[in-house]
């Protein structure tokens, strides 16, 4: 990703201190009361210029949104996206400068509820395999921050990446849906918020990988029930005469 200079970076970040946290280990176990309220907690885990998660956090109020990125320069690229597209100081958006390698440091054990994995740097070196956002050393800390209703959603355009995801889930035990190979197949996917890398490769023709991971046990009970609820509608339709 190219970055561009870096003067008054760190002036620029620590001037909106509402919307930027250079310190987010500071909230941990806190998050509700930085938000001052109660409202489910989604991360994004490698945020970029900050597209998708500023679109999220306007199109849902109901919702708390973190937005998690190593370099300062795309905390300020994100800042400036999120109060355009808020036309203001967003209420329910944090961006947060940390390393993933350290997750477990920013959030206490159950208190987010969704996890975003939008085109994680897919480290194609065998070598490299451990760097992967989804490596089960990886998969384990999330599963850890994550509560009763948690949930991985993941989006990608590496066909290896993607591969090795589904892998590393179903090797932790977890339950996958709405497994897609081609997410835009038929046109703009419903309820999909691109982020800049997908609108990049999606203008390329490239394939958008996309798939849900069921962590939480309410999440799996629920699952299980819609599952259910589709076939009993299936067996309905077909006795119809
Ligand atoms: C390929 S970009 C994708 C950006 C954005 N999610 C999108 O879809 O447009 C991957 C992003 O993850 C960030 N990233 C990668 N490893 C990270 C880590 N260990 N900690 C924090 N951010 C990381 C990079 O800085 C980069 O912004």
């Amino acid at each position: 990703m190219r970055l561009r200079g870096r003067t008054g970076i760190r002036e620029d970040l620590l001037a909106q201190p509402q919307l930027v946290t250079l310190q987010p280990g500071e909230w941990k176990g806190r998050w509700r009361e930085r938000f001052g309220n109660d409202a489910p907690i989604h991360v994004e885990l490698g945020m970029g210029k900050g597209k998708f998660i500023s679109e999220m956090s306007r199109l849902h109020p109901d919702i708390n949104f973190i937005g998690i990125d190593m370099f300062d320069e795309l905390l300020r690229r994100g800042s400036e996206k999120a109060r355009k597209a808020h036309e203001g100081d967003p209420p329910n958006l944090v961006l947060a400068l940390w390393n993933i390698e350290r997750i477990e440091e920013v959030f206490a054990s159950g208190e987010i509820e969704r996890i975003y994995l939008n085109f994680s740097d897919p480290w194609p070196k065998k070598r490299h395999a451990k760097r992967r956002l989804t490596h089960p050393r990886f998969v384990r800390k999330y599963i850890q921050l994550l509560n009763e209703h948690g949930e991985i959603h993941m989006k990608t355009d590496s066909r290896l990446l993607f591969e090795f995801s589904l892998n590393s889930f179903a090797d932790m035990g977890l339950r996958m849906r709405n497994i897609s190979l081609d997410l835009h197949a038929d046109g703009p996917a419903p309820n999909n918020v691109m982020t800049e890398y997908e609108t990049k490769f999606h203008e390329q023709g490239m394939n958008i990988y996309r798939c849900e991971v069921v962590v939480g046990s309410k999440a799996l009970e629920r699952h299980l029930e819609d599952l259910r609820a589709r076939e009993a509608a299936g067996a309905r339709k077909n006795v119809t005469p």
